[in-house]
């Protein structure tokens, strides 16, 4: 971030109560600096940190969400200057974030720009988007969770072939595979995600964040314990003005107005 506050890399921008980063790195193909990502994160922490924000939105452009790590600072590196380098790490900051994050997704989605996606709550993509994993060709493997994240969506077959062969999946077959929410032409992509994104963000807040929690727990427990929390969370929400808005609201036939309390 610069001085007067401003980002180098990304853009950041609030449409109503959706917070809207934008990768800015065109002619790299909004490739990942480390930069990049740590204003990415930073941009996403302003925006669950502030009570106007519901949900957020991470893009790139029509042509790249983003084509990866940077491979022309990656080619020089060593396995030291690797663990002191915080690239991976931004990732971490990613899943820490309570608000859902959709990214909206157009053209190349590869490597880390495909672990960055797959690392947000939901995808909607524009017809022309390519979801990748090409690292094979650069004679190592995904590094930010693409063997794990997408193993978990397409299931270990197309998950081999993408990550063994560089087999780049579709709009559509990524959609046929579950890894993204929808699929729109490339001139509506960006407007369906903000309008998805808006609908979210119009519901009650801290239920929204324990939804988010606990559906992420599915991938981190197993059913017993998964389902305890789920029901301990479900109790939580009881105590909450909002559980209490929504549930009188419901029984007057009118429509609640949440408070995030
Ligand atoms: N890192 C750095 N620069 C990149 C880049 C990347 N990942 N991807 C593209 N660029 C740069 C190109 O070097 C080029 O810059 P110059 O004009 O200065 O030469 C510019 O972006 C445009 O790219 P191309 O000319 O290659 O565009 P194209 O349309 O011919 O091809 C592409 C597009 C198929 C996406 C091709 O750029 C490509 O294969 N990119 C690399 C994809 C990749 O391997 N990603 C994985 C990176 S490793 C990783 O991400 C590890 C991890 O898991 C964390």
């Amino acid at each position: 971030m610069s001085d007067e506050g401003t980002f180098e890399y990304i853009l950041s921008r609030k449409e109503g109560r959706v917070g809207v980063v934008q990768l800015n790195r065109p002619k790299a193909l909004n490739a990942l600096s480390p930069e990049l990502m740590d204003e990415v994160m930073t941009a996403l922490e302003i925006f669950d940190r502030s009570n106007d924000v519901g949900c957020m939105v991470l893009t790139g452009d029509q042509r790249a969400f983003a084509a990866g790590a940077d491979i022309k600072r990656m080619a020089v590196a060593t396995p030291v200057t690797m663990l002191s380098d915080p690239f991976i790490d931004h990732f971490d900051r990613l899943q820490r974030i309570g608000k859902p994050v959709i990214a909206a997704v157009s053209g190349y989605a590869l490597g880390g720009g495909c672990e960055l996606a797959m690392a947000c709550d939901m995808i909607v993509a524009s017809e022309s988007a390519k979801f990748g994993q090409p690292e094979i060709n650069l004679g190592v493997i995904p590094g930010a969770g693409g063997t794990q994240r997408l193993t978990r969506a397409v299931g270990k077959a197309l998950a081999m072939e993408i990550v063994l062969n560089g087999r780049f999946l579709s709009a559509g077959e990524a959609m046929g595979h579950g890894l993204v929410n929808r699929v729109v032409p490339v001139e509506l992509y960006l407007e369906e995600a903000i309008k998805l994104a808006t609908e979210i963000a119009e519901r009650a807040p801290v239920a929204i964040r324990v939804a988010k929690e606990a559906v992420n727990a599915a991938f981190e427990t197993n059913l017993q314990a998964g389902l305890a929390q789920e029901r301990r969370l479900f109790y939580m929400l009881f105590s909450t003005e909002d559980q209490k808005e929504g549930m009188t609201a419901f029984v007057e036939k009118r429509k609640a107005q949440w408070k995030g309390k």
